[in-house]
C-alpha cells in the first residue's frame, strides 16, 4: 500500500515555486545543456531500466520517450507545473505512467517496491540529496538497481573554483548544487557498482548500482 504523501512545507515550498516558475522554458534550456554536456547519457542510463521502474524528480518527462516499452513506469515530482508537462508528453506519446507530485526526501511508496530507481540531474537540486538517496534505496528491492546521471563537482580544481562561484549565486537562487559527489551517498547505503563513467572534466558522473540482496 502506498505512503501518504508528508506535506512539503517552508523553504522547500519556495524551491517548488521555482521550478514551478521555471518549468515554461526548462526544456529549451536543457536542450543547449543536453546536446553539448550530456551526450548520450540520458537515453544510456533509461535503457539500462527495466521493470517497475520509478523516477525520481521527473521534471517535465525528458527522458518519458528513452524507456523501453515493457518498463512500468512511476515518476514523482514536487513542482505541480513541471509535472503537468511531463503529463501531457506522456499523453502526447501514448506512454502510461503513475504520475503524483511527492517530495524525493520523503517517498510515499512501501519498502522495496520497485526494481529500479532512476534520477537523473535532479540530486544537485533536492534539498537533502543524502537522505534522498537514502529513500531511493529504501523502496528499492534488495538486487534492484539505482541508475544516476548529474553533473558534479569536477575532477579538475580550477573547473572546482568556478563551480563554487556559480553556487554563490544558484544555491541561493533555486537550490541548484554544483558541488555535490551523489557516489559517495550511494557507497554509503552499501551499494555495489555495476558501472560508473565520469566525463566533460569529470563534471558528469553516470552510475549503475545494485542494492546489495542481504543488508
Ligand atoms: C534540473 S531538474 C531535472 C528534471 C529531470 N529529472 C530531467 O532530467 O530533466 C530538477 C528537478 O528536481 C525537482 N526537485 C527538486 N527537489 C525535489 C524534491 N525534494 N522532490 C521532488 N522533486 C524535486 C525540481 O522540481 C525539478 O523538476
Amino acid at each position: 500500500m502506498p505512503r501518504p504523501t508528508p506535506e512539503i512545507g517552508g523553504d522547500h515550498q519556495r524551491l517548488m515555486r521555482y521550478w514551478d516558475r521555471h518549468a515554461r522554458s526548462y526544456d529549451r534550456e536543457m536542450r543547449f545543456f543536453d546536446r553539448h554536456l550530456f551526450g548520450e547519457s540520458r537515453a544510456w542510463i533509461c535503457a539500462q531500466a527495466s521493470g517497475e521502474v520509478l523516477e525520481v524528480a521527473i521534471g517535465t518527462g525528458l527522458n518519458l520517450p528513452l524507456y523501453a516499452d515493457d518498463v512500468r513506469l512511476t515518476g514523482i515530482e514536487w513542482s505541480p507545473a513541471m509535472l503537468a508537462i511531463a503529463r501531457d508528453r506522456a499523453n502526447r506519446l501514448g506512454r502510461t505512467v503513475a504520475l503524483q507530485q511527492a517530495d524525493a526526501q520523503a517517498l510515499p511508496f512501501d519498502d522495496a517496491s520497485f526494481d529500479t530507481v532512476v534520477c537523473t540531474l535532479s540530486l544537485c537540486a533536492i534539498p537533502d540529496d543524502r537522505r534522498a538517496v537514502a529513500e531511493m534505496t529504501r523502496v528499492l528491492r534488495p538486487g534492484g538497481r539505482l541508475l544516476l546521471l548529474d553533473h558534479v563537482a569536477s575532477s579538475a580544481w580550477p573547473v572546482r573554483v568556478l563551480q563554487r562561484l556559480l553556487e554563490l549565486v544558484t544555491v541561493p537562487l533555486g537550490g541548484e548544487h554544483f558541488l555535490r559527489r551523489p557516489l559517495h551517498h550511494v557507497r554509503g547505503e552499501g551499494f555495489r557498482l555495476d558501472h560508473h563513467r565520469r566525463v566533460k572534466l569529470g563534471v558528469v558522473e553516470c552510475l549503475v548500482a545494485r542494492r546489495p540482496s542481504q543488508p
